[in-house]
């Protein structure tokens, strides 16, 4: 059975911005991070997705709705006691440039979160570590006395990579970790983070608003929209069967597995900003199958299969294998 790591409940996140508007990055998600897996979080920029990574990892609190992890909640919990959790929950972020401080040496960068959470531990034991994890993530014993200005971007994601698995976490948020470095090293990186998660046994939520990044990394993908899940199910599923509109059109533009392109499906118009969402379902200005219920009442996820769950009035009544059975109004759609 799949074990709930981390869970959501019902979780939102206003932002007041420089205009004084109340801003819903985050409206009301709910899901499970089962143990072991990597649940890969994709949508356009703008969605929430970096808000929900942020919150999951403490760095912002929640408006409402709670965050369990391990089943303690720990939504609200002070600093101070969410220092136990540190160490379980860490994070990597899309920019190494802005997350790795760049006047100091590789070494003492690695060693620091141990002097911080490990005070047992002596400076032969610690360092020992700092060497331990520089191979572990594909780095020479060297690396340690250089500076990250003397690293190139793959270099320095790994060492991103070094310092959040140090402590040895249990749970990895990835934001965009490959979104900054070129192709050529994407692969690379993608490939060590795959091997980590076995030998380290490690959870990941996978952010990405690459499609192709998160299928190639993701078992189950949730698929965010103005804030909300409108679709969540197995990498297979989301990338290859999509109910929802939005994910149709999201994954149309990707090549199919016999390498065929599939048809394409163009969105009209721009996403609309959070500050002044939509009445109904939050895709109706943009989703060529929109009716007057979808412009008055919003949809709620609503299950297609176990584990598989889209937020449309209108997915339910697809058999599966279909391809949409929905109300097309003839527009928004280019072939
Ligand atoms: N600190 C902030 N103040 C006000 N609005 C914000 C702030 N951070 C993010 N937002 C807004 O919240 C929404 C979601 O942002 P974000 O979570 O960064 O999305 P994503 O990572 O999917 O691109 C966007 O409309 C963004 O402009
Ligand atoms: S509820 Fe209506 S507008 Fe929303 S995705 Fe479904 S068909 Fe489109
Ligand atoms: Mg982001």
């Amino acid at each position: 059975m799949n074990e709930s790591l981390v869970t959501l409940r019902n979780v939102t996140k206003v932002y007041t911005d420089k205009k004084r508007r109340q801003v819903k990055a985050v409206d009301g998600i709910s899901l499970d991070i089962y143990r072991g897996e990597t649940l890969g979080l994709v949508g356009e920029s703008g969605c929430g997705k970096s808000t929900t990574g942020n919150l999951l990892v403490h760095l912002l609190t929640a408006t409402s709705g709670s965050i369990l992890f391990e089943g303690q909640d720990i939504t609200h919990m002070s600093e101070r006691r969410f220092g136990a959790f540190r160490s379980s929950i860490q994070m990597v972020f899309q920019d190494p440039y802005a997350s790795i401080n760049p006047q100091k040496k590789i070494g003492w960068l690695l060693e620091e979160p141990l002097v911080i959470h490990h005070r047992e531990m002596g400076k032969e034991e610690r360092q020992h570590m700092v060497k331990r994890m520089l191979q572990v993530v594909g780095l020479d014993e060297s690396y340690k006395d250089r500076y990250p200005g003397q690293l190139s971007g793959g270099q320095r994601q790994r060492v991103s990579i070094a310092l959040a698995l140090i402590l040895n976490p249990s749970f990895v948020v990835a934001d965009e970790p490959v979104s900054a470095l070129d192709v050529s090293v994407q692969a690379q990186i993608l490939n060590l983070m795959k091997r980590l998660q076995k030998e380290y046994g490690l959870t990941y939520l996978f952010i990405s608003h690459d499609l192709n990044v998160v299928s190639y990394m993701s078992d189950r993908i949730g698929v965010m929209y103005l804030g909300s899940i409108v679709e969540i199910g197995s990498q297979e599923e989301i990338t290859w069967h999509a109910r929802h509109p939005y994910t149709q059109a999201l994954f149309s533009a990707s090549a199919r597995e016999d390498g065929e392109k599939r048809e394409r499906i163009v969105l009209k118009g721009d996403v609309p900003s959070p500050s002044n969402p939509p009445s109904g379902c939050p895709f109706h200005t943009r989703c060529p199958y929109c009716t007057d219920k979808c412009r008055q009442e919003k949809p709620q996820l609503q299950e297609i299969s176990k584990g598989w769950m889209a937020a449309c009035h209108y997915c339910g009544e697809q058999k599966q294998g279909e391809t949409a059975a929905l109300p097309y109004d003839g527009e928004g759609i280019a072939i």
